[in-house]
């Protein structure tokens, strides 16, 4: 009880602090709590008044079942999750209190011991200086692609296009410069050259307090057309915003489909037009969408705008047509200037393909940021509650960031540095123990760890598929730390065949459980992401809310030092050819690394291992904002007219 009045002393404590500081507004509706919470407890309470349980609001049946559920439309976390049949991938609504009281339990959670041994040193010496090598590479290749399309492109665009830089933009969008980005190696060597950043921002920001995902084609890469790699980072990033319901914003400047490579970008179910699918499901599914057209938007470019829900042109910069002025010219033969064809005053008085007309590329933002506030959307609220730091430096991450499999040590010495207070409750810690679970915090947030430390071995699975559900069950996200062992040698005897068999057999109901469990899922890979163990630790194809790599990771089905014991039965060309050989094996060499992956879009970035405790957070908040959310009964899209 006295607990209970200390938390309520707290919220209110907390509440008039940030109201005197201006930063939220006194609520009406009640006096202790902020409006959102003050509607969360209303459903609660309605819930357990009709004898439902803690289940998410996202998906309860507000009238007629909504036809998205049966379509076969992108994976919603409304109806299907992450994959058919699937419940929501939502979180139950919980008091701030509950968060604290939460916290107040951790601090008894015993404490990791995170000390090296001297044993240890040689290899984390090893791993320290791998890691800074990779780390350089990481910052060369981020440094060449914040550039866009090049120095003499950016002048182009500023000069003589009068237009801001996309990054110039996205600070006058967003909060603050601080942002989630996302994939930003994302085109980085592919088969038709450097495109740098895919040619399109993509990432997580805060617009007004509410965490929005953000879309900004660069347009000083080959005029912001849209390249194959293009597409896939439009859509993954809408894919963020419906698996974690959040607010897209679309900044649009592009010449639509980059014309050479169309048979890539046209046809297909997962090609172009499938983002402008996207925008009408999202809509329906009450994610609301916006776009500024900053830039000329042709074609394809000329859809995502005018398929939001408003949109905001700017005078003189942005212009929407399906053909320019030179096809008009060459189909007519007569000249008609951009701004006749397509541009802001035309849109906003004749056609209604956009809703609001602005004088400059500013006016634009603060109209975005005014429409944003008109969502009926209330920031999360500031949870100010105290977590400690761990006991350990993260620095020291990059000494336990593995070289290679070989160079593995004890994960606990990894979550002793990420963890709160570096205190861990674990779960069957002598059981399987080549897999270490168990409960944690992440800067306040609860979170149950399944950690790779060592092979995937058959008690390790069953413990894995037993922790996965109980997390299920408590509604507790999950944090996977990756680093799958290699494929192991086939086996050579029946008792070897058995154990393998039974090993398969555990890990199949590992992987049910985890592509099953309708918690939040993180998944980090830390070392190696090989075979079929990482789909077990919920590798891309089981769809974690979000998935990131450290710099150090390798992805392959099998690790290329090993490709030379592989039995090459009746493949003649590979066995008596040892130059093919060897060529084959660097092939393998460099599509394994962390920068091929990201490249490709096989994960959501890079992050340095200093940082992870940061990102796991920030990506906390961002799934948890949906618990705050209001959601209206109505089921179809907002349909321009
Ligand atoms: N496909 C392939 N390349 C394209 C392209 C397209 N759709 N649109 C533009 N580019 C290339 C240009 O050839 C140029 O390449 P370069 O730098 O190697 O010379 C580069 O992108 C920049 O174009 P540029 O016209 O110099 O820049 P801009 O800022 O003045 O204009 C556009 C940009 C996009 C407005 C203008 O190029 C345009 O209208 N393009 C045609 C768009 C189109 O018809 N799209 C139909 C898609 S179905």
């Amino acid at each position: 009880m006295m607990f209970l009045l200390l938390s309520v002393l707290r919220v209110m404590w907390n509440r008039a602090t940030v109201c005197s500081r201006g930063r939220l507004a006194p609520s009406t509706s009640c006096p202790l709590l902020p409006s959102t919470l003050h509607r969360v407890f209303h459903r609660e309470r309605q819930d357990l008044c009709h004898g439902r349980g803690p289940v998410s609001p996202l998906c309860r049946g507000h009238g007629p079942v909504s036809p998205l559920c049966h379509s076969e439309g992108p994976a919603s976390p409304l109806c299907h999750g992450q994959g058919p049949g699937r419940a929501p991938a939502a979180l139950p609504c919980r008091s701030l209190s509950s968060r604290a009281k939460s916290q107040q339990a951790a601090k008894r959670y015993p404490l990791l011991d995170g000390r090296i041994r001297s044993v240890f040193r040689h290899v984390f010496e090893e791993n320290l200086r791998n890691s800074e090598a990779v780390i350089k590479r990481y910052s060369e290749l981020l440094e060449m692609f914040s550039k866009g399309g090049g120095e003499n492109a950016i002048l182009r665009h500023t000069q003589r296009n009068k237009k801001l830089f996309v990054r110039e933009r996205l600070k006058l969008l967003l909060d603050d410069e601080s942002f989630l980005e996302l994939s930003p190696l994302a085109g980085l060597n592919m088969p038709y050259g450097d495109i740098p950043a895919a040619g399109c921002l993509t990432g997580i920001g805060k617009i007004c307090g509410v965490w929005c995902v953000f879309m900004a084609n660069d347009a000083t890469v080959k005029g912001g057309t849209i390249y194959p790699i293009g597409v896939k980072k439009q859509l993954r990033a809408q894919e963020i915003a419906m698996q974690n319901r959040l607010l897209s914003v679309y900044l649009v400047d592009s010449g639509g489909a980059f014309l050479p490579l169309q048979s890539e970008l046209f046809p297909d179910k997962l090609h172009g037009g499938r983002v402008f699918y996207n925008e009408a499901i999202m809509s329906a599914m009450r994610i609301p969408q916006v776009a500024v057209v900053c830039g000329s938007c042709v074609a394809g470019g000329a859809y995502v705008p005018t398929m939001a829900e408003e949109a905001v042109i700017i005078d003189k910069i942005g212009t929407l047509f399906l053909a320019g002025p030179p096809l008009v010219k060459a189909a007519t033969g007569e000249y008609v200037s951009p701004e006749d064809l397509g541009g802001a005053k035309l849109h906003t008085e004749v056609s209604g393909c956009s809703d609001h007309f602005a004088s400059s590329e500013k006016e634009a933002y603060e109209c975005i940021r005014n429409v944003i506030s008109t969502l009926n959307y209330d920031p999360l609220p500031e949870d100010i509650t105290e977590h400690d730091n761990p006991l350990y430096s993260p620095d020291e991450l990059l000494g336990l960031a593995p070289r290679d499999y070989r160079c593995t040590l004890p994960v606990k010495l990894i979550l002793s540095r990420l963890m709160d207070g570096s205190r861990f409750q674990e779960f069957k810690a002598n059981y399987g123990t080549t897999l270490v679970t168990g409960f944690g915090h992440v800067e306040g947030h609860l979170v149950g760890i399944v950690a790779n430390n060592g092979e995937l071995s058959h008690d390790a699975s069953l413990k894995g598929s037993h922790f996965v559900q109980l997390c299920s069950q408590r509604s507790i996200p999950i944090l996977f730390f990756q680093n799958t062992a290699p494929p192991i040698a086939e086996p050579t005897s029946i008792s070897q065949a058995e154990a393998h068999s039974n090993r398969l057999k555990a890990q199949a109901s590992m992987m049910a459980a985890v592509a099953c469990s309708a918690v939040p899922k993180i998944t980090i890979v830390i070392g190696g992401c090989y075979g079929s163990e990482s789909y077990v630790m919920c590798g891309r194809s089981f769809s974690p809310n979000f998935l990131f790599l450290w710099p150090n990771a390798r992805v392959a089905l099998m690790d290329s030092r090993h490709f030379s014991t592989v039995p090459q039965a009746g493949d003649s060309d590979c066995t008596g050819d040892e130059s093919e050989l060897k060529h084959l094996k660097k092939k393998l060499e460099e599509e394994s690394s962390a920068f091929y992956s990201s490249a490709r879009l096989w994960d959501d970035g890079v992050i340095l291992p200093q940082n992870t405790r940061k990102v796991i957070a920030q990506c906390l908040e961002i799934m948890e904002q949906q618990k705050y959310q209001v959601i209206s009964p109505w089921q179809y899209p907002v349909i321009r007219v």
